[in-house]
């Protein structure tokens, strides 16, 4: 090839990229076509997977929510009340469940069948022995047992030296031991009803956060516990959803324990952060629509999405990325002054951020 013929086509490249650029010429109409058919595709994907979600019904079934006294288990529970369903919560907090089974009935007191049926049971899920006797009342108020939601869990905020052997034991005992005490017990109405079961495990099962290593630890052992259960059930029609949410606005933060002094603080301003957070009731809503189609896995809100995502494809970065997190954190010496400097330019900005106690599960 002459030089001058290879400058010729350089000059042709050079005028088709620059048209592309400007948005003219054949490539950028190509370009804008996939475009458009990719959108296109992915939306009808979504109207689609929304269609079908819809015309599952689960009128009728019933379904036990632990921890469904607050938070992103009442929410829950009221959009299962929604789909018909009649429905048990649980929880330690006789009053709290009380008053939650109160704004169930009222909330779903509109509905052409008249008033929903809910019962509210207490119940401490890391009792094997109460949680047999939980779900044995809830067949014989209901007469059978469809839906599952292992939903309870606590959590405790520290660093690893603010940690005790207790800490561990506990957050296991209701974040994991909780979800498979209350599966055991259901499995055999389960397995008759062909039924659903769904986990709610954390983003802290998939990449362990600083600062949450008993959470982390319970939350990890949950999602394997869901993963395997779904293979092994898979024969007998019970379908297991494991959901795996990032942050979101429950008002978890003001149930937490934190162990080392100034982790509220971080705590609650990224509890309350929205692009970092989701909405609860959205979140609640995407795990029942989950539940319904029989899903193996949701995982809800961005974040969490893109935290996963990063953790398997490089997990070689995530690791440094969670370090240089952590020695921003209090305890640590540039968190000390880091958090120093943020409560000096919140004071200044009047800021309530310190005090917070963020608000209970808002609807
Ligand atoms: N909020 C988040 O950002 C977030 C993120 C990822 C995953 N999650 C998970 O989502 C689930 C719900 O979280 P949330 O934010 O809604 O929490 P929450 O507002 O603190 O509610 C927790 C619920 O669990 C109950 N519970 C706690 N210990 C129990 C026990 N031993 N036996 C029976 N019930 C118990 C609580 O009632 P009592 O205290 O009265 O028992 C309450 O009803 C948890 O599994 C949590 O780990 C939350």
């Amino acid at each position: 090839m002459s030089s001058t013929s290879s400058l010729s086509n350089l000059s042709n490249l050079s005028r088709l990229t620059n048209a592309s650029r400007r948005g003219r010429g054949p490539a950028a109409g190509a370009q804008r076509m996939l475009t458009m058919l990719a959108g296109a595709a992915v939306a009808t994907w979504w109207v689609m997977r929304r269609v079908r979600t819809r015309r599952i019904s689960i009128a009728g079934q019933v379904a036990l929510v632990t921890g469904g006294s607050r938070g992103l288990g009442f929410l829950v529970a009221r959009d299962l009340v929604r789909e018909g369903c009649r429905v048990a919560i649980c929880a330690r907090d006789p009053a709290e469940l009380d008053r939650a089974r109160a704004s169930l009935i009222a909330d779903g007191d509109a509905r052409a069948d008249g008033p929903p049926d809910v019962i509210a049971l207490t119940c401490d899920v890391t009792d094997a022995g109460a949680v047999a006797r939980l779900i044995g009342d809830v067949v014989a108020h209901f007469g059978k047992l469809d839906i599952l939601v292992n939903n309870a869990g606590i959590i405790q905020v520290g660093s690893l030296d603010s940690l005790t052997l207790a800490d561990f034991h506990q957050t296991m005992a209701v974040n994991f031991w909780g979800t498979v005490h209350t599966t055991l017990a259901a499995l055999s109405e389960l397995r008759r009803r062909r039924g659903r079961i769904v986990n709610v495990t954390s983003i802290g099962g998939r990449v362990a956060v600083p600062r949450l290593l008993p959470y982390d630890c319970a939350k990890f052992a949950a999602y394997g516990f869901s993963e395997g259960l779904r293979a092994e059930l898979a024969r007998d029609g019970v379908s297991v959803t494991t959901v795996v949410p990032g942050l979101m606005r429950t008002g978890s933060a003001s149930f937490a324990t934190f162990k080392t002094r100034g982790d509220e603080r971080w705590f609650s301003i990224a509890a309350r952060t929205p692009g970092l957070t989701m909405q609860a009731r959205r979140a609640a809503r995407q795990i029942v629509a989950a539940l319904k189609r029989r899903d193996a896995r949701a995982v809800l809100g961005t974040p969490a999405k893109l935290l996963r995502l990063a953790n398997d494809l490089v997990p070689g970065l995530t690791a440094p990325a969670l370090s240089a997190a952590h020695r921003l954190l209090p305890g640590a010496a540039r968190g000390r002054r880091f958090w120093r400097a943020a409560a000096g330019s919140n004071a200044a900005a009047g800021s309530n951020v310190a005090k917070a106690s963020p608000g209970r599960a808002s609807a």
